[in-house]
């Protein structure tokens, strides 16, 4: 595969769609064909999913167990890399992903009660072992990113406090982990100033890679 595959993670509220964004119009003012994307939700299926999911069944929010769950991302997930990630890193396109696994691995694992292994064991299988090359974690205070969400809360982000502090703390584990394919950005920074810490690193990525 040639292609370039980016995601961008973190906490709800931490400013991900304005980052991703800039990053999209940075490469492609480089020429570079730019696929955004996201989870849950990438596809067409995953829209259908990601409805269940967010928002509940037949109009209630559904009780959903921890198990159907992991399942339902994890099936999101391995319909996106089907159908949308892995074609187009081999058309060589840059691919940026507005979440991936790691926020199964910290929603899923860290918030709830299933382990880390089992919840990553079922993301490797769902991808066949995709991972993004560069992974960017924009790091936050929850009761500070929540504060900033413009729309009614969905079924994950009413999950409580406690729920969001220990899935940050899970989010900075996952980076600690894996130093190589993270980096840490704080998103208490001006936007500015977080997208100047992304486009450092994406340059040196860019030339590592050239
Ligand atoms: P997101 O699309 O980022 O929410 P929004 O559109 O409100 O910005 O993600 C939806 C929620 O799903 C978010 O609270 C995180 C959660 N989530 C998981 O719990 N596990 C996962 O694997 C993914 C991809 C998301």
């Amino acid at each position: 595969m040639t292609g370039l595959f980016i995601s961008f993670e973190g906490v709800d509220g931490v400013g991900k769609t304005t980052q991703v964004e800039r990053l999209r119009a940075y490469l492609e003012a480089q020429g570079r064909t730019v696929v955004v994307t996201r989870e849950p939700g990438g596809t067409a299926l995953g829209r259908a999913i990601r409805q269940m999911l967010l928002h509940g069944v037949d109009g209630g929010a559904a009780d959903i167990a921890p198990r159907t769950e992991a399942l339902l991302f994890a099936a999101d997930r391995a319909q996106h890399v089907a159908e949308t990630i892995r074609p187009a890193l081999e058309r060589g396109e840059v691919v940026i992903t507005d979440r991936y696994l790691d926020s199964s691995l910290a929603y899923q694992a860290g918030g709830r009660e299933l382990t880390l292994r089992e919840i990553k064991d079922l993301s490797l299988w769902a991808t066949n072992n995709l991972l993004p090359a560069r992974t960017y974690l924009l790091d936050m205070d929850p009761a500070l990113s929540h504060s900033r969400l413009q729309h009614a809360e969905d079924r994950m982000e009413s999950a409580g406090d406690d729920f969001q502090s220990r899935t940050r703390q899970a989010f900075l584990d996952l980076a600690a982990a894996e130093p190589t394919r993270f980096r840490v950005i704080d998103a208490s920074q001006r936007i500015e100033q977080v997208w100047a810490a992304i486009e450092a690193d994406v340059e040196t990525l860019l030339k590592e890679l050239a």
